[in-house]
């Protein structure tokens, strides 16, 4: 345990002098990459690993449009708890500490995958959410979208053209919305730094972003229990649960 905390120490005050020695040189244009880790305090479940979603429930039956086109009631059942549930989730101290290094000008941009809106709370403003968001509806006829406030009690909603509306995120096989994975690479190939935290590397486009930085140059610290595929391009790897680690990493920047 203690050479756990030595090394998260050393880690950190890598991090740190990296930053403060490009600080020096440049104006830092950064970002952040997120996933699911980072809301698992929250209480949002992750996909992978121990009680990931993916654990308990088959995807091909559940995130994919076939199977939802095949039984929308059965899946709109599943998806209007997970809905209540995001609608309720609050942000933790590691979404707080994300928009805090947008105050600090390390990041101007999350880029995310998650679909929980819990970066727009805890205050960040350029959010890219790459794979969708979970509490707006779109209807799969006219393409009108709706934010919803709670879910829907009649289960299957319709839009007022007539047709099914379905969770505004990207199922399996699907591609990703167009401008924001544009943005997304346009920003990954400028930045100088870039933060990715709470992803288990595993779904691309997302997961090439910053290998994509890296090849340009930037410097790459990754926030992760798990030694992720990430782990191999980063100039500094700081292991642990983000909602610990991100905290204590803003207080050794910060300190005087
Ligand atoms: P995953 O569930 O694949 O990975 C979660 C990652 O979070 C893992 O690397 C964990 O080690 C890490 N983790 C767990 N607890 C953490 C904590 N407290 N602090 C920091 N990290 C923690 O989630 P994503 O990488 O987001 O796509 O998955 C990517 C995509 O796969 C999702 O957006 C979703 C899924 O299929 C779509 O729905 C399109």
């Amino acid at each position: 345990m203690i050479f756990f905390v030595i090394e998260m120490k050393q880690a950190i005050d890598k991090a740190c002098n990296l930053i403060i020695k490009l600080q020096q040189l440049k104006k830092i244009r950064g970002y952040v990459l997120t996933g699911a880790g980072v809301s698992k305090a929250s209480d949002i479940p992750t996909f992978r690993g121990e009680d990931g979603l993916w654990e308990r429930y088959d995807f091909e039956e559940v995130a994919t449009y076939d199977a939802w086109i095949r039984n929308p009631e059965k899946i709109w059942k599943l998806y209007q708890e997970g809905i209540d549930l995001i609608l309720n989730a609050q942000p933790n101290a590691a979404h707080k500490a994300i928009f805090q290094l947008e105050n600090l000008n390390l990041s101007q941009f999350v880029i995310t995958q998650n679909v929980d809106s819990l970066h727009q709370k805890a205050g960040s403003k350029n959010v890219i959410e790459v794979h969708g968001n979970f509490t707006r509806i779109k209807c799969t006829a006219c393409g009108r979208k709706q934010i919803l406030s709670k879910s829907p009690e009649k289960i299957p909603p319709f839009c007022d053209c007539g047709s099914l509306f379905r969770p505004d995120v990207v199922l399996f096989n699907e591609s990703l919305p167009e401008k924001e994975i544009s943005k997304a690479f346009d920003i990954a190939a400028k930045s100088d730094l870039v933060f990715v935290i709470g992803t288990s590397a595993e779904v691309i486009p997302a997961a090439t972003l910053p290998l994509i930085s890296k090849r340009n140059g930037a410097v790459v610290i990754v926030f992760n229990p798990e030694k992720t595929t990430h782990v191999q391009i980063a100039d500094v790897f700081i292991q642990g649960k983000c909602e610990e680690t991100l905290p204590i990493f803003l207080q050794e920047l910060t300190k005087e």
